[in-house]
C-alpha cells in the first residue's frame, strides 16, 4: 500500500495582519533548516494567502483557505470561491470547520457541494466533522462523526487527493483534548467509512486530528493509529509553536 506524507495545517482562523507574515516565513525558515517528515500547510485569511503564497513559493510549505463559496463567480456579495483561492496562490482548502457549521448553517449537503467547488479548482480539501460534547456525553460520538463523513464526501473525491480532519467541537480552543484511546475510536470509524466509500484509496487518506493541539501534546496524538496529521488552530500563530508540533511527529 502506498505510503501518505502526515499533513500538519495550520488554521489561522480570523487572525493575521501583514506582520504577520513574518510568522509564516519564520516557519519555512525552520523548515529548511530541519526538514520535516509531514507536509506542513498554513491556512491564513484570504486576504494574506496571495502574499504569503509568494513569500513561500519554491519553501516547500503549502498554503491554503479556510472556507469558500460552492460556486465558480455570481452575485454573492463579501464571499469567496475556490477559484479565487486557487489564483491567489492556494493549493488547499479547510471545508466543513464547526465553525461553519454552527456559526453559517453548513450542512454535510452545503460542505459536499463545496468540496466539488474545491475539486472544480484544483485545490485539495480538508474536509472537517466532530461531535459536540452533548453527542459525546450521549455515547453518539461516533455515529455522529461517521454520518458526518458519509455526508460531507462526494463521490468525486474518488482518485483525487483530500483529507479528513476529526476536531471535536468542544475540544476547539479550549484545551481540552480527547484521550488517545478516544482520538484513537473515532480515527478508526471514520477509516472504515473511507474504505467502505472509497475502497483502496480510503486506506490511505489522512485523518487529522485537530483540537487544542500544541507542542506539549502533538507526540503523543500524532503517533495514535489512523491519527495522519493535525488540523492545528492557536498554537499555528506562532512559527516556535507550530514548528514544535512539526518536530513531534
Ligand atoms: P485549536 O483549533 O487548535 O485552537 O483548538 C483547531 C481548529 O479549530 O482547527
Amino acid at each position: 500500500m502506498a505510503t501518505v506524507r502526515p499533513l500538519i495545517a495550520g488554521n489561522w482562523k480570523m487572525n493575521g495582519l501583514s506582520h504577520q507574515i513574518a510568522e509564516a516565513e519564520a516557519v519555512a525558515k525552520g523548515l529548511a533548516e530541519t526538514p520535516s517528515s509531514a507536509r506542513v500547510a498554513i491556512c491564513p485569511p484570504a486576504t494574506l494567502i496571495d502574499r504569503i503564497s509568494r513569500e513561500l513559493a519554491d519553501s516547500g510549505v503549502e498554503v491554503g483557505g479556510q472556507d469558500c463559496h460552492a460556486e465558480a463567480c455570481g452575485a454573492f456579495t463579501g464571499d469567496v470561491c475556490a477559484e479565487m483561492l486557487a489564483d491567489a496562490g492556494a493549493t488547499l482548502v479547510i471545508l466543513g470547520h464547526s465553525e461553519r457549521r454552527a456559526g453559517y448553517g453548513e450542512t454535510d449537503a452545503v460542505v459536499a457541494s463545496k468540496v466539488e467547488a474545491a475539486l472544480r479548482a484544483g485545490l485539495e480539501p480538508i474536509v472537517c466533522v466532530g461531535e459536540t460534547l452533548e453527542q459525546r456525553k450521549a455515547g453518539q460520538a461516533v455515529q455522529v462523526v461517521q454520518a458526518q463523513v458519509r455526508g460531507s464526501l462526494p463521490q468525486s473525491l474518488k482518485r483525487r487527493a483530500f483529507s479528513v480532519a476529526y476536531e471535536p467541537v468542544w475540544a476547539i480552543g479550549t484545551g481540552l483534548t480527547p484521550t488517545l484511546e478516544d482520538i484513537e475510536e473515532v480515527h478508526v470509524a471514520v477509516r472504515a467509512v473511507l474504505v467502505e466509500a472509497f475502497g483502496e484509496q480510503g486506506a490511505t487518506v489522512p485523518i487529522l486530528y485537530g483540537g487544542s493541539v500544541k507542542p506539549s501534546n502533538a507526540g503523543e496524538i500524532l503517533h495514535v493509529k489512523d491519527v495522519g496529521g493535525a488540523l492545528v488552530g492557536g498554537a499555528s500563530l506562532k512559527a516556535s509553536d507550530f514548528l514544535g508540533i512539526i518536530r513531534a511527529l
